[in-house]
């Protein structure tokens, strides 16, 4: 709970990243419409600000705080999870949401291709860094990884994890999304080795109309693209607040468990409401994810190496 707000003493503490747009926008608002106090993680404090004061204009009870989280930099991660931990001493709800989408190649400050840095590399460092307050937080506390259908193309590719030798917008995304479910199970399976009170979930949303379809081709400069998207938005795509759906069910649902996989139950399961399904049969893949791990640990610096968190 933040010291310095009174009025969130008994409600529940959740931290949403990329909460300024989209699915984090709206899992934002049904999580404020709960009650639960939300820490909005947003690369940008002016976007996040005006998400802010938009939710608040429909919601006038909300309880809010933005906070720069750029997951593209690690020193980012590791400022924003220092920062929480000075002024919370409860985190109740991970939501391990923000993402980018068949982008061109580009790379996060430390080098890292920008899809598996930001999609992965930057949650898995946020989610060790924030370890110990949801471990101290009374109760049962939840990591809720967004991934996506998009993952079952995905493949690890350890021998080019950062596409320098080879780049597909769209198979580096794959990748990434894949690495999110190897990620939350292998959360889930040391978190139950070690008996602690965390849980972790996986979701993916379907397909919703937001602005992550329009980055990719806005930064190749495709125009053809860009219209097929907005078509495709507009005509297959379920709306943002259904979207965010799985992704609140898997926060706050009861019946939930750790290593539940989350999403649509309708057609091919891009739309329709929350159910729990099978992902992809290499998701389940133990030694890929243990390996996944261990690279991810590496890459990044940052260890969930205690004797509570050792590989099962
Ligand atoms: N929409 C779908 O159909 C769909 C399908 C499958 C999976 N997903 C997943 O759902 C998640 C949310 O996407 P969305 O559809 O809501 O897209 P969106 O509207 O584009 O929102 C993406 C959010 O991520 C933030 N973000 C991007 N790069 C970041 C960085 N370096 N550091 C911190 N935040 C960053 C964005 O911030 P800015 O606004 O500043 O760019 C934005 O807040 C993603 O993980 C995506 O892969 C979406």
């Amino acid at each position: 709970m933040s010291e310095h707000d009174d009025s969130t003493d008994s409600a529940e503490t959740a931290v949403v990243t990329g909460a300024n747009s989209g699915l984090g926008f709206e899992v934002t608002k049904g999580l404020a419409e709960r009650g639960t106090h939300v820490v909005m993680a947003c690369r940008s404090t002016e976007r996040g600000e005006a998400a802010k004061r938009e939710i608040e204009a429909e919601i006038p009870e909300a309880s809010l705080e933005v906070h720069e989280l750029d997951l593209a930099d690690l020193d980012s991660v590791a400022a924003f999870a220092e920062w929480f931990a000075s002024a919370y001493d409860e985190l109740d709800v991970l939501c391990n949401n923000a993402g980018v989408m068949a982008i061109p190649r580009k790379e996060t400050a430390q080098g890292f291709e920008t899809q598996f840095g930001v999609n992965h590399l930057g949650h898995f460092a946020l989610t060790a860094r924030l370890l110990p307050v949801l471990e101290q937080t009374p109760g049962e506390s939840r990591v809720v990884t967004q991934s996506s259908v998009a993952h079952r193309n995905g493949e690890i590719d350890f021998d080019d994890l950062q596409g320098e030798r080879s780049y597909s917008a769209w198979g580096a995304y794959g990748q990434s999304k894949l690495a999110n479910v190897l990620f939350g199970y292998e959360l889930d399976r040391r978190l139950r080795s070690a008996d602690a009170s965390v849980e972790s979930i996986v979701c993916h949303p379907g397909w919703a109309a937001t602005n992550l379809q329009f980055r990719g081709p806005q930064q190749s400069g495709s125009q053809l693209r860009l219209w097929m998207m907005k078509l495709a938005n507009a005509v297959i795509a379920q709306s943002a607040e259904r979207g965010a759906e799985p992704m609140l069910y898997a926060a706050t649902d009861p019946s939930v468990e750790g290593g539940d996989f989350i999403g649509p139950d309708g057609f091919r399961n891009m739309r329709g409401s929350p159910e729990v399904q099978e992902s992809s049969e290499r998701s389940y893949d133990v030694d890929l994810a243990q390996r996944l791990w261990e690279v991810s640990e590496e890459l990044t610096g940052v260890s969930f190496d205690r004797p509570l968190l050792a590989a099962t």
